[in-house]
């Protein structure tokens, strides 16, 4: 089943699965669109707390009631970058009872290059209550286009597929979706370029003294130090000048920290330049 953008349906499975009375659960620093799309349904949002800013399958299972209708997980996590490995995957589905359904929200999944991660889709293919969410807005570059795309039971597809308007995804998005999965060459290139570049960049910014959450995704989020001056804040200014745009993440619990998307070669070392000049000055 197609939306515009995964957003759109991870909004339409809170819509079609949630109501008052009913709890859904994310992580603590999960994506915030499931608070959104919870909150907007009427329902309680659940935030489960992470370990290493890593989602804790304990934790999560802890905290499943008779109320819990959905779990959300993104697997990697924006704006950690963080991943649990597919046998921990199994592990959560395993302890949910089978009225609850698990989504696993896998928008990164093309660039992540561990021997232990799925994306889900083998889950989300046998099992009845796990359905899988995917992007064309990530690896492919098309986010303005919005295309996103879930696999799972079908029953679940035929919820969605009932309560999504009729014309969600646009002419243009579907031929673009459909020349860009037959792109392969774009997406090694692209997995390639994160590679060399996710692993230089929290090499390099590790080296000035920074902290970075190990990242399985195509950003790393960097965290400051507290004090006058090196915060976050500070340096997101300083870089905004210099016409370098990283994200604050205040809202997601990281009020001294900026995610960085991997960008190109140019942009890579101008913000480790400026973050080294930054950290120098104001120290
Ligand atoms: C974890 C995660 N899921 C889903 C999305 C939604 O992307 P889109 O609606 O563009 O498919 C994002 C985008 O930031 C994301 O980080």
């Amino acid at each position: 089943m197609c939306g515009a953008g995964s957003d759109e349906i991870l909004s339409l499975l809170a819509q079609a699965y949630l109501s008052a009375g009913d709890e859904a659960i994310f992580t603590e620093h999960g994506f915030l669109v499931y608070k959104i799309a919870i909150l907007a349904a009427g329902a309680t949002p659940v935030a489960v707390p992470e370990t290493d800013e890593t989602a804790n399958v304990d934790a999560i299972l802890e905290r499943v009631s008779e109320k819990t209708k959905i779990v959300f997980l993104a697997n990697p996590n924006n704006p950690t970058g963080t991943y649990i490995p597919h046998d921990e995957v199994r592990r959560l589905h395993a302890g949910l009872p089978s009225s609850t359904l698990l989504v696993l929200d896998a928008a990164y999944a093309e660039y992540v290059r561990r021997n232990d991660y799925e994306s889900g889709v083998e889950l989300a293919g046998h099992a009845d209550n796990v359905v899988m969410t995917r992007t064309f807005s990530k690896i492919y570059g098309l986010a303005n286009l919005r295309l996103g795309w879930a696999y799972g039971p079908a029953a679940v597809v035929d919820a969605l597929n009932r309560t999504r308007g009729p014309f969600n995804v646009t002419g243009p998005a579907q031929a673009a979706g459909i020349a860009a999965v037959g792109d392969r060459a774009h997406v090694e290139a692209a997995v390639a370029h994160n590679e060399k570049w996710l692993s230089w960049l929290s090499e390099e910014l590790t080296g000035l003294g920074l902290r970075v959450t190990p990242s399985a995704g195509n950003f790393v989020l960097i965290h400051f130090p507290d004090g006058a001056g090196k915060d976050a804040a500070s340096a997101d200014q300083l870089l905004r000048e210099k016409g370098l745009v990283l994200r604050r993440v205040g809202g997601y619990g990281f009020p001294n920290a900026l995610r960085m998307s991997v960008g190109t070669e140019e942009a890579n070392r101008a913000v480790v330049a400026e973050l080294a000049a930054f950290l120098e000055s104001a120290g």
